[in-house]
């Protein structure tokens, strides 16, 4: 995809954002009845925080339900941001030889993708976010239907605060053609381990284990 295409889709992209989701396409895992291949991807600097221990959730409950789970924890990988060096023509080789080559092994051939983050200013992390930027070198392939999930936690109790990060998660699946299969939103979550007893990591574990393929 030339970047002139690519500036047309996000156009086309935002004038459906808030719509519905699109509509469910086969995975390659249901085509072929077997369990999903899930890239979780988790961008919290603490390693034992909310986002960390959500994520263990979904995982224990995935794995139970057949899947194979393959987890990338962006805080402690090296991944350069993109540069917009256009050397991959969004569809080629990066420059930076770096931990993304985790990513792009697993996420072409995955059939859902997991979004695990803290909301860092009113968005992603930014150690999710670099990652997400580099996907600008697959990005002609990675259009394919993949399912999708968003674990977040935040520290505010202002619900309205989560739209932020659920559009820009909602418009991002648009653009890509991946259809949601959930997310689980915690708010009032401050200091790492409060979400601990909350009934927010049963509902992490309840949604891995609940996924069909
Ligand atoms: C740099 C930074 C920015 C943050 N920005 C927000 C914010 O915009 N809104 C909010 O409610 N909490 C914010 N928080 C709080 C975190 O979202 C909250 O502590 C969350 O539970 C952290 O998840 P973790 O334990 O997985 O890292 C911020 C925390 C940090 C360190």
């Amino acid at each position: 995809m030339d970047r002139r295409t690519f500036l047309a889709s996000l156009a086309a992209t935002t004038a459906v954002a808030g719509s519905s989701s699109l509509p469910a396409a086969a995975t390659p895992a249901a085509a072929a009845g077997r369990g999903m291949n899930i890239l979780m991807l988790t961008g919290s600097p603490r390693r034992h925080g909310n986002t960390s221990t959500m994520a263990d959730a979904f995982a224990r409950g995935a794995r139970e339900a057949g899947h194979t789970v393959y987890r990338f924890d962006a805080a402690f990988k090296n991944v350069h941001p993109c540069t917009a060096c256009n050397s991959c023509g969004m569809d080629g080789p990066c420059v930076f030889a770096d931990d993304f080559a985790f990513v792009r092994e697993h996420i072409l051939e995955a059939d859902m993708v997991v979004l695990v983050s803290p909301m860092y200013y009113f968005g992603f992390s930014a150690q999710l976010k670099r990652v997400i930027d580099r996907f600008y070198a697959i990005s002609s392939r990675l259009h394919t239907p993949k399912k999708a999930a968003l674990l977040m936690a935040y520290a505010d109790t202002n619900k309205r605060k989560e739209n932020c990060v659920l559009t820009h998660y909602n418009v991002l699946l648009d653009y890509l053609g991946w259809t949601d299969a959930g997310h689980i939103i915690a708010p009032g979550m401050w200091p790492a381990g409060a979400i601990k007893g909350s009934a927010y990591l049963d509902q992490a574990y309840r949604l891995g284990r609940s996924l069909q393929a």
